[in-house]
């Protein structure tokens, strides 16, 4: 861990604009005193423009959850990077939904990271096994296609700025959901850096954030930010629920407070 815990509130396509913004009110309220952590809601396209004018920006930053590569023309149904360059820091690219259900492929991956960078907005970069490829022993093998080929057209300076998360697509919530074991996601999360260390040396990898997903809870989630591989979480049932929320950023505050006590 270097830096400040991140979390990211992945919202996938739940709450209309004024349940959104009924749930910022309450996230805001409960999460009053959490100080350095660093907070991002990525609700739907449709709010991300009413939520940027109600958040309090010093408590909280917005993510789209996507967007299309190009930068305008005529693709009927999709918005760009560019547009949202001044409303959103991030972007959640390759998510495993998307790759299932959208069909992102390798190459539309890696087009959508270097379309984010493009546009100033930091991706981060989902990747993670199906339970099928785990159990045929292939998990180093996609992790290993997924982070090089998403990285393929970044520089080195580019690349110190991605944030990767780990979702095993079965731990997911949407899919099997099945609790990952931090010294299972701990090794994964080494073999991540250790390809970007492979590409573009140390210290690049070990300037990537890399976070885990996959049903996150606040029992849970002080188990994953203990590693020292684990920069933050990106949570995705349990982010639409403020209570449920405030109790994930809760427990990564507590654990903040105890680590630097014992410090
Ligand atoms: P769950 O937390 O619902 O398992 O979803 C994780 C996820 O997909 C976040 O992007």
């Amino acid at each position: 861990m270097s830096g400040k815990i991140l979390l990211v509130g992945n919202w996938k396509m739940h709450l209309n604009v004024s349940q959104a913004s009924l749930l910022v009110q309450r996230l805001h309220e409960r999460t009053r005193t959490h100080r350095n952590l660093e907070i991002v809601l990525a609700p739907t396209m449709l709010t991300l423009q009413p939520l940027s004018l109600q958040i309090d920006r010093r408590k909280f930053r917005l993510a789209a959850q996507n967007a299309y590569p190009k930068d305008e023309g005529p693709f009927t149904g999709e918005v760009s990077f560019t547009m949202l360059r001044d409303l959103v820091h991030y972007a959640i690219v390759g998510h495993s939904e998307r790759r299932k259900f959208f069909h992102d492929d390798l190459p539309m991956v890696r087009d959508k990271v270097k379309a984010a960078v493009r546009n100033e907005i930091t991706p981060i970069l989902c990747v993670g096994e199906t339970q099928h490829e785990r159990r045929e022993g292939l998990t180093r093998r996609v992790l290993h296609d997924q982070v090089t080929t998403a990285l393929q057209n970044l520089t080195a300076r580019e690349v110190m700025e991605v944030v990767v998360a780990y979702e095993p697509v079965w731990a997911i919530s949407t899919f099997q959901g099945e609790y990952a074991r931090p010294d299972d996601v701990a090794e994964c999360m080494r073999y991540i850096r250790h390809q970007i260390t492979q590409l573009y040396g140390e210290h690049v990898a070990q300037a990537v954030r890399v976070i885990y997903g996959g049903s996150v809870d606040g029992s849970t989630v002080r188990g994953y930010l203990e590693l020292p591989e684990c920069d933050g979480a990106l949570v995705g049932h349990e982010s639409i629920n403020p209570y449920h929320f405030a109790a994930i950023i809760d427990a990564a505050y507590r654990m903040q407070v105890s680590q630097a006590h014992e410090a």
